[in-house]
């Protein structure tokens, strides 16, 4: 199970066989619900590209996103209603064109994955996967994944999170942009139930500094790294594209694994 099976400390949770809610389909309320506008401005983590589009993938978005897709979800997201069970909610920010999302979903049968992104060509690929693989526990958001966090992601409904290779905005004056900050990651930890886990993963070293800066310092987690630094790349976490491709211009790659506390910090934990 993900990063789990690499625990020490495994949470329970009660979990419906995810066959016993695919009969449900039918019932399961339409995916659209409203949200409140986003007054709260906050710096963009992206920039909506267009990219090129496949017709595959374009009608995909067109026949399918009616199933997998919440348009405007309101808030808070009812996670059992959307997926037609109890079972432990993912986050993925940013899946890009969603090989990695599909191939964990896959093996994690028992889980339910929420991918947030904004580019549509991957939208459309996630969807293509999700028809062909005939899986059941995926939903996707097309939006900023800060502004759902705030407004339609209750505290602590989250097990874990996962952002792979976020954008590493590499010009100074861009560092802004960067979405693991402090705090985008107080936000984040807060939507994350008590021993659930935040893995990041980046190939772009001093980014990499940066998160682990971040993270350490965030008072809610705990470095799951016995050194306390970087881990490797567990088993479970598929090469993405975006990792594939800084490999062929050698870049290091560097995990970060980090559990949320039980219970609250000490004042003086770090
Ligand atoms: C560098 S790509 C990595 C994609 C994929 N995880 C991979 O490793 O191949 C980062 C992705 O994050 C998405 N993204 C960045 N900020 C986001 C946000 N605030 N909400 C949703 N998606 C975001 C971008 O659209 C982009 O597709």
């Amino acid at each position: 199970m993900v990063f789990d099976s690499c625990a020490s400390g495994k949470a329970n949770f009660s979990s419906t066989p995810i066959c016993d809610t695919l009969a449900n389909d039918n019932k399961s309320p339409p995916l659209r619900m409203t949200m409140p506008p986003d007054h709260e401005r906050h710096i963009r983590s992206f920039v909506r590209r267009q990219g090129k589009i496949t017709v595959g993938q374009r009608k995909a978005r067109l026949d399918l996103a009616a199933k997998w897709v919440l348009s405007k979800p309101g808030s808070p997201i009812d996670f059992e209603a959307l997926f037609g069970n109890r079972n432990p909610v993912v986050l993925e920010i940013g899946f890009g064109m969603g090989e990695t999302t599909a191939t964990i979903a896959q093996k994690n049968l028992l889980w339910n994955f929420l991918g947030i992104e904004v580019y549509p060509a991957g939208i459309g690929a996630l969807l293509q996967r999700i028809e062909t693989l005939g899986l059941r526990n995926i939903r996707i958001i097309e939006d900023d994944a800060v502004s759902i966090l705030r407004h339609a992601i209750t505290p602590l409904a989250l097990h874990a999170a996962h952002i792979f290779f976020p954008d590493p905005w590499p010009k100074k004056r861009h560092h802004k942009r960067r979405i693991i900050q402090a705090e985008f990651v107080s936000l984040l930890t807060s939507r994350i139930a008590p021993e659930g886990y935040l893995h990041c993963a980046t190939d772009w070293p001093e980014y990499a500094d940066q998160m682990l800066q971040v993270l350490s310092a965030e008072p809610w987690l705990r470095n799951h790294s016995p050194a306390g630094g970087f881990a490797e790349r567990p088993d479970w976490r598929p090469q993405t594209k975006f990792e594939s491709r800084g490999m062929r211009l050698g870049h290091p790659i560097a995990d970060l694994c980090f559990r949320k506390h039980s219970s609250p910090p000490s004042p003086t934990a770090k």
